[in-house]
């Protein structure tokens, strides 16, 4: 049933995506992490491999099998996450950022199971590489779109992060919509672009939303090549 992208639009091309969360360890058992099933990413590396493109999927750990002709690399920590990216970041046309990327990880990392003793402990955490933001400061930079799931003033964060990120496009999401985002069938996203333009899409299943935002890139690339 897939009659969408049957010109294969996107031959020749490699995208590159990343998808799922990543997970910080504390210690032999404990981690920091986000929430974030993977769903919207992996229906993005299915619908552009669909679209012709040659697709790399950068995936922390998620319960989703690989999708046809896709290929995975699985890691954990955001700094695994970047040095899988930074590895095939050199023939990539097209770069989407879908992960849940922990902002923070533990400064230590404790060999041993941490006891516990006091009432109150604190845990020292320092900031991860922006991963996206890496990319899109290369000096030979892909297309790069970006996500931001916002539970306030949507618009005007994910404006800010489309800006100060230097991305083409970003794909917004109001988290505090019932029963959408995180691991439902469903989503609503706001697409909004560098030159100002957004596109709001219709709620729909995260495959759907996928085609919508693969055909926008398709799009995007030939204005680009005019
Ligand atoms: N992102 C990334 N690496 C990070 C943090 C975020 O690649 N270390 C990417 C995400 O994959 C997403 C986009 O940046 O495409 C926005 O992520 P989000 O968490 O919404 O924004 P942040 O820039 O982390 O800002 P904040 O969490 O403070 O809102
Ligand atoms: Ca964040």
């Amino acid at each position: 049933h897939d009659i969408a992208f049957s010109n294969k639009p996107l031959a020749g091309k490699t995208v590159m995506i990343t998808a799922g969360p990543t997970v910080e360890a504390i210690d032999p058992v404990r981690f920091i992490s986000n929430h974030s099933s993977g769903k919207m990413g992996y229906a993005l590396a299915k619908a552009a491999r669909i679209a012709g493109a040659e697709v790399e999927l950068i995936s922390g750990p998620v319960n989703i099998r690989a999708p046809y002709e896709v290929e995975v690399t699985r890691v954990t920590s955001a700094a695994e996450m970047l040095a899988a990216v930074k590895e095939k970041i050199e023939t990539v046309d097209v770069f989407i950022g879908c992960a849940a990327v922990a902002d923070y990880s533990p400064v230590e990392v404790s060999c041993h199971k941490i006891k516990k003793n006091d009432e109150v402990m604190s845990l020292k955490l320092q900031r991860n590489p922006d991963i996206l933001a890496w990319v899109a400061a290369r000096q030979d930079k892909p297309l790069v779109v970006g996500f931001a799931a916002e539970s306030q003033s949507l618009e005007f964060y994910a404006r800010k992060k489309l800006e100060k990120k230097n991305l083409d496009m970003i794909c917004a999401n109001d988290i505090c919509c019932e029963g959408l985002g995180f691991n439902s069938e469903n989503n609503q996203l706001l697409l909004m672009k560098k030159d100002g333009s957004q596109i709001l899409l219709d709620i729909a299943s995260k495959e759907v939303l996928a085609q919508q935002i693969i055909q926008e890139i398709v799009n995007q690339i030939s204005d680009n090549s005019h």
